[in-house]
């Protein structure tokens, strides 16, 4: 049979990556350039962002060909992720996507950068079926996303304020741990006891599948003040790990009862908080419980890549749901199919 590779362009925030994957969902090469230039910032710079990408993009994409031990004659596809991002960071990446579609006439599929991390998945268990819910969480995203088939999909729950990767993130700024949080907090909390302190669970009715973290920082950042440096240095891992069991509870509770009263029978976990260690055993012990089936990806996947924006436009390859060359990027919040 013939491979059908496709190469892959991933830009929507501060890591550039290149990939070749073919449409089995074996992976040839995902090479990564993050961005360490802006430690220095506290945050993301979007112009030095969309700088670096552009200084990176050429240069990677030989990589990961040469990798892949293929050339441009063998690229059946080129995909892209559009939205959402710093338009900056995304115009570089769809930019030079189009410019090589159009150059080798070469079909040209976008996806959104949302439901690429749940299609990460496919590359670690390629065999995963639709009907699935999938739980995205990241530094900008909370929303649980029921796919009837693998193009179609609605949301049915999401955060109503901040996302559960902004709350690791700013507890820890509180903390003075650093930037991310997440991974931080993760390891802190190893050996912590999360019933140490309890901080308060939002929407915990039962037919609420929506997520509220803005009372949780509000309460978090009431007790961190409440206690002095000395208290917090000696209880590090025993308030990480109840900082965590706040954030992470809900998503497990919701997310497993969803499935439940739908009898869907398979879950995805996605985005950069799927890395945390208390939500991927956490989610997998209670859905297991109900003989739900939890995916998640693997570390390394769990982070921005273009390898999973190549494994969500296999759908729409095989579909044949290609992009006009006069599409554009936007940076509008949220998982849209596009
Ligand atoms: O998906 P992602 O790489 O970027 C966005 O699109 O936001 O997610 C980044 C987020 C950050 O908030 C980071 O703190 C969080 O993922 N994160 C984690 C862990 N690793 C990354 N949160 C909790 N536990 C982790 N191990
Ligand atoms: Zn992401």
């Amino acid at each position: 049979m013939k491979t059908n590779y496709i190469l892959a362009f991933e830009s929507s925030c501060d890591d550039t990556s290149v990939a070749v994957v073919d449409t089995e969902y074996k992976v040839y090469s995902n090479l990564i350039s993050s961005q360490p230039n802006h430690l220095e910032f506290g945050g993301i710079l979007p112009e030095l962002a969309s700088r670096l990408h552009m200084k990176n993009i050429m240069y990677l994409t030989s990589a990961a060909l040469q990798e892949a031990k293929v050339d441009l004659d063998d690229i059946q596809a080129i995909a892209v992720s559009i939205n959402p991002g710093l338009i900056g960071s995304l115009i570089v990446g769809l930019s030079f996507a189009k410019s090589l579609a159009w150059s080798r006439n070469l079909p040209l599929i976008t996806v959104n950068h949302m439901l690429s991390h749940i299609f990460s998945n496919y590359l670690v268990h390629p065999n995963i079926k639709a009907p699935f819910l999938a739980l995205v969480v990241s530094g900008g995203h909370t929303e649980l996303v029921y796919f009837r088939t693998e193009t179609e999909f609605e949301i049915v729950g999401k955060t109503l304020d901040d996302a559960a990767g902004e709350t690791f993130d700013k507890t820890a700024k509180l903390m003075h741990l650093g930037f991310p949080g997440g991974p931080i907090i993760d390891r802190l909390a190893v050996g912590g006891d999360p019933s140490f302190f309890q901080f308060p669970r939002a929407l915990k009715q039962k037919d609420n599948f929506n997520f509220s973290y803005s009372g949780v920082k509000t309460a978090m950042l009431q007790y961190i003040r409440s206690i002095d440096d000395e208290y917090l240095q000696e209880h590090q891992a025993d308030i990480a790990a109840s900082i965590q069991a706040a954030i992470v509870e809900p998503l497990i509770k919701k997310t497993v009862r969803w499935a439940r009263l739908h009898n869907v029978e398979n879950i995805l976990l996605a985005g950069g908080v799927a890395a945390n260690s208390a939500l991927r055993s956490g989610l997998t012990t209670h859905a297991n419980k109900y003989g739900i089936n939890a995916y998640f990806p693997s570390l390394k996947l769990c982070m921005d890549n273009a390898a999973m924006v190549a494994a969500a436009a296999i759908p729409k390859f095989n579909q044949g749901l290609f992009a006009s060359l006069d599409v554009n990027a936007f940076s509008t919040k949220g998982t849209k199919l596009i």
